[in-house]
């Protein structure tokens, strides 16, 4: 069981004792980044905060890992950066970032939800991190007093009203020259890729652009990113859209696609999109899999797009 800080105790000065006794290994200066940002518990976010819903973010994180690893080095994350890495969640990419700049560099990462950092703290520490820390804080209202090299995110624009305010706001603390690099999922886009020949796939995809937008989220944030960049002031970034796509009998994506529905499920029966019985959850990533074996039709995840600029100097 960690030492528990409470989220008041993770500004300067104290934070540093409470961070020593909490993650262990953080002794830099980097842990005097933040003057306490106001949390805001309100912060939306569609898939709940629940620990299915964090075993889902881990699994999730493996199958975009390879897209990810490729965007972070096109995007010139290397050894020595200070990163901050919006929206960690369970931690994935802040671990991979932790990885690109090596012992030299640290990474800073931040989610809303304080609960799902005592995991990502918890991998940090099995995996042997000592680069990198986690912080509770609403990306919207963080009062950064360090500068960093690069601000990233993966899945976090989407869940915010304003991404371009927010943007401007957290490059504010980038050093001149920095990267500014975010991963986002396009629902609309995934929807234009379903095809009738696939309708169990195409009704998922359906329901789900329909729960994303009751909840506020923005489902086309993957195109979103350019209008972002460059209502923050950013210059224009650097785009790429790419997905996991499978089509065979075995293909770990029916099993994902499954456990998003799954963390849905409570949604879909508020907003009274379908009954349980007619998601029929325990039989939904067979009844995918045979469909698209059927159709012969490769079945994507949805799509992520991936966006990057150097701040001006
Ligand atoms: C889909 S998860 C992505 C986690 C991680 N970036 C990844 O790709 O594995 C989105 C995360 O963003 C966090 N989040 C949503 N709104 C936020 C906000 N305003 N400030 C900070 N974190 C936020 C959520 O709590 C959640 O953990």
């Amino acid at each position: 069981m960690p030492i528990v800080a409470s989220d008041e105790d993770l500004g300067c000065g104290v934070a540093e004792h409470a961070f020593t006794l909490r993650v262990v290994t953080i002794t830099t200066p980097s842990t005097r980044c933040y003057k306490g940002s106001n949390m805001n518990n309100n912060a939306q976010y569609t898939m709940g905060r629940t620990e299915a819903e964090t075993k889902r973010l881990i699994q999730n994180a493996r199958l975009y890992d390879e897209m990810t690893r490729r965007f972070l080095q096109r995007a010139g994350i290397t050894k020595g950066m200070k990163v901050l890495d919006v929206g960690s969640g369970a931690g994935d990419v802040a671990f991979t970032l932790a990885e690109y700049v090596g012992p030299d560099g640290s990474v800073v990462g931040v989610d809303v939800n304080a609960e799902i950092l005592d995991t990502a703290r918890d991998r940090a520490n099995a995996s042997g991190f000592k680069n990198v820390h986690f912080i509770a804080g609403d990306a919207r209202s963080l009062e950064l007093l360090d500068t960093f090299d690069a601000v990233v995110g993966r899945l976090v624009l989407m869940y915010i009203p304003d991404p371009a305010d927010t943007l401007k706001q957290l490059t504010t603390r980038l050093r001149p020259g920095g990267i500014v690099a975010f991963q986002e999922v396009d629902l609309a886009l995934h929807k234009a890729l379903a095809s009738p020949e696939t309708p169990l796939l195409r009704k998922l995809v359906d329901w789900e652009c329909t729960i994303f937008k009751r909840t506020g989220a923005h489902i086309d944030m993957g195109i979103g990113l350019y209008r972002a960049f460059v209502e923050a002031g950013l210059p224009e970034p650097t785009l790429n859209l790419e997905t996991p796509i499978g089509g065979a009998a075995v293909w770990p994506g029916y099993q994902q696609r499954a456990a998003t529905f799954r963390n849905l499920l409570p949604l879909i029966e508020k907003y009274e999109i379908a009954t349980a019985e007619e998601l029929d959850i325990e039989t939904l990533a067979e009844r995918l899999r045979a469909e698209a074996v059927v159709a012969k039709r490769p079945v994507s995840l949805p799509p992520h797009i991936t966006a990057h600029a150097v701040k001006g100097r």
